[in-house]
């Protein structure tokens, strides 16, 4: 539906009455009613780079989700505050690993002797206590757009890595990217004592997979890869890494969000696509990328959002950027500077990686 005009001119309003006081961040997977009025979009690594960007800044509205306002608000400056439009959009991956389970995941794997060999990489999509877990424990955040070379390092630093919160992030790279095989990994199920895994299954594994996935990527199925190749001869298959493994090696292409844009870009007039990852992403593209005579289509029959993403509504954004204009900021998103310390060590590691 097309955005309501009032609000469409109310949120342009604000943003003018700002000016150079507010920078606004807009994730790929949100809506379009939001997304233009997005000063920089972006995947979690761009937007990660770039929330430092215009440190002159007052405010900084990031339209994404709870783990993308925190990482903002780690990097950058002190006196910059960060605002989350609708703090209720949360992701439900992030979710899966708590810190409690996770410093009791750590004393596990003391236990079992292999604490010392494991560098954790946690993926971006984690609160900032997993953040910071990972920094005090010599780890590194990766992104879907850099996990590779996050493990790459992982594996100079020591001999295993614990990964989380996303299992198939994990497993994917280190079987398509590693060259490592589906036995070299085990799954730690933080609901079972000792995450039910042996100390044995421990010692001899080389990734250890927080048991966590995203329940929106987790929809497609090689079904819906095979059903799509049927129905659309020669289109091409592109899928996001959080997708599951045996998807991911049904695909042509497997890549993050930014990198399914500009494999797009990239495509020649006449081919043809289907996408697995958030709808909003793929239906823009499908609209912008029509034009051009190339055919996209979302790899699955059924309507498949990111709920939380789509909390972020123009309503929101107008509620938030007025409540700036007026001096009242609402949903200010505060990282303690304890945690904030370790978690920017991760995430700089992450920064400086190659
Ligand atoms: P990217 O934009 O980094 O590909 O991540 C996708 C995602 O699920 C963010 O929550
Ligand atoms: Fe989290 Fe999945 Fe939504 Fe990304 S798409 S924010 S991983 S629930």
């Amino acid at each position: 539906a097309p955005s309501d005009p009032d609000l469409v001119e109310r949120a342009r309003a604000a943003k003018e009455k700002l000016g150079d006081k507010v920078f606004v961040l807009g994730h790929h997977y949100q809506r379009d009613e939001v997304i233009q009025f997005a000063d920089v979009t972006g995947d979690s690594f761009k937007l990660a780079r770039d929330a430092a960007a215009r440190p002159e800044a007052e405010y900084i509205v990031f339209c994404g989700v709870h783990f993308m306002a925190e990482s903002a608000d780690i990097l950058t400056a002190d006196d910059q505050k960060v605002v989350l439009p609708d703090l209720a959009a949360g992701c439900s991956m992030a979710d899966m690993a708590t810190a409690e389970q996770v410093a009791e995941c750590w004393d596990v794997l003391t236990e079992a002797g292999v604490a010392e060999q494991v560098v954790p990489v946690s993926y971006m999509n984690s609160s900032a206590d997993i953040k910071a877990f990972t920094g005090r424990h010599g780890g590194t955040i990766c992104t879907s757009s850099n996990a590779k070379r996050a493990l790459e390092w992982a594996f100079e630093q020591g001999e295993k890595v614990l990964f989380l919160p996303d299992q198939h992030l994990g497993r994917n790279t280190a079987v398509r990217d590693m060259g490592m095989s589906l036995e070299d990994c085990v799954l730690y199920n933080p609901h079972k004592p000792g995450g039910g895994l042996t100390a044995e299954e421990l010692r001899n594994a080389k990734m250890i997979l927080w048991r966590g996935h995203c329940s929106v990527h987790g929809r497609f199925s090689v079904e819906s890869v095979n059903d799509v190749r049927e129905r659309i001869p020669g289109v091409n298959v592109l899928v996001h890494p959080e997708c599951k493994h045996e998807v991911v090696a049904a695909a042509d292409y497997v890549g993050s969000t930014e990198y399914i844009i500009k494999a797009l870009e990239a495509a020649p007039a006449g081919s043809k696509w289907a996408i697995g990852t958030e709808l909003n992403l793929v239906r823009r593209l499908a609209n912008r990328f029509a034009a051009e005579d190339k055919e996209i289509v979302f790899l699955d029959k059924t309507v498949c959002f990111c709920s939380t993403m789509n909390r972020i509504d123009l309503p929101h954004l107008v509620w938030a950027l007025e409540s700036l204009a007026d001096g009242n900021p609402v949903n200010r998103i505060e990282v303690d500077p304890e945690t904030e310390k370790y978690a920017k060590l991760a995430l700089e590691r992450m920064l400086a990686l190659p």
